[in-house]
């Protein structure tokens, strides 16, 4: 295909994208899958509290991408079956859905990012410059991360069921909402979960949800992790760092105060996307996405803080491995966990 064709496609599909995130955050995608059968633009319109002119549009890129269907005669619409099918009850349990506002996220601060890639221009982005993005991951988390999941990454990580079983102290980094450790704290009541981030916004929205929830077994911590205090140290039998590592601007002195506050033969267990290290070795549909997020988002927001070490979603498990190694840290596991993530399992 040749490159005109690609981008036009590719422009194509991501007007698509974005129309299904406007879909999602204005409730027209949830008005469309509550009506079973096909309905007018004023209805829809009206019951998602829209202008009409704007959702006439929003209908002609649905139509016209083929995820709505229309009517002729009636002139009234519905989502194809198939899609339908494929979306489920509720947009936000959709994780390719909830990935479309991501998308729009991304691509809103890119004009940021590109200020950024010049010599003389600011060193990166900030959080603030994605509104929204700790409730949009941990959207997205809801959608991905199950219980099934969470005992598949612990029991791939050799002994750590039996630990988190028993009843240990655990520490999660970079939580944000702390999706992960409340499902977690649930599943193994014994153990009790300290849930930190640096933003004070997620720890203090996570906080809540949990004690809605009367999940006693968690203790909420606004905490930069390159910046673990030594009263930590010999603290926790498990730490998680779950698709937080690339994002922290001081990677190595963050996996520094793991090794420091893990007790002997504690477990450091860190997600990241499943990447190689070094742009020969990726290529495909899902290497370019992680690429293009992390251009957007995860090097900006890591860059922008003065002396960081700038490792982007696609540093890739080669790079992690000797990153834990000349930390101090013995990786004991490196495996890809088949849904996007590698995972490394280490020990001090
Ligand atoms: C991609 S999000 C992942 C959040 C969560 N672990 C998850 O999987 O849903 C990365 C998180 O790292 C946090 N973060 C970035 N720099 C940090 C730092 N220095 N210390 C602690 N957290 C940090 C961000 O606030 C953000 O919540």
């Amino acid at each position: 295909m040749s490159l005109r064709d690609r981008l036009q496609k590719g422009i194509s599909e991501g007007m698509l994208c974005v129309a299904m995130s406007i879909g999602l955050r204005t409730g027209l995608l949830k008005v469309l899958l509550e009506h079973h059968e096909s309905i007018s633009l004023e209805q829809l319109a009206e019951e998602a509290g829209c202008k009409p002119r704007y959702v006439e549009e929003w209908l002609g890129v649905m139509t016209s991408s083929g995820v709505v269907e229309i009517e002729p005669t009636s002139q009234t619409y519905s989502l194809k079956p198939d899609y339908r099918r494929e979306i489920g009850d509720d947009p936000y349990k959709n994780s390719y859905v909830v990935f479309s506002a991501f998308f729009q996220l991304a691509v809103g601060a890119s004009a940021l990012v590109q200020d950024a890639f010049k010599q003389h221009g600011p060193l990166g982005t900030s959080y603030s410059d994605y509104p929204e993005f700790s409730d949009l991951m941990d959207l997205l988390r809801a959608t991905t991360c199950t219980e099934e999941s969470i005992r598949k990454m612990v029991d791939t990580a050799p002994g750590l069921r039996v630990k988190l079983e028993s009843g240990v102290q655990v520490c999660e980094l970079g939580a944000g909402k702390g999706h992960q450790s409340m499902l977690m704290a649930k599943m193994y009541p014994k153990s009790t979960f300290l849930v930190t981030d640096i933003s004070e916004e997620a720890v203090h929205k996570g906080q809540k949800i949990a004690e809605k929830q009367k999940l006693t077994n968690t203790k909420w911590k606004v905490l930069d992790a390159s910046d673990v205090p030594r009263s930590m140290d010999d603290k926790f039998e498990v730490i998680f760092l779950l698709d937080s590592l690339h994002d922290i601007p001081q990677a190595s002195q963050s996996l520094r105060c793991c090794k420091n506050a893990l007790v002997k033969d504690g477990h450091l267990v860190i997600m990241d996307p499943d990447m190689e290290s070094g742009h020969s070795r990726n290529s495909g549909t899902y290497s370019t996405l992680i690429y293009g997020f992390s251009m957007l988002h995860c090097l900006p927001v890591s860059l922008g803080v003065p002396g960081s070490q700038g490792l982007g979603a696609a540093w890739g498990k080669d790079k992690m491995k000797l990153f834990c190694t000349e930390a101090g840290l013995r990786v004991i596991l490196c495996k890809s966990t088949g849904d996007g993530y590698v995972m490394l399992v280490c020990s001090k």
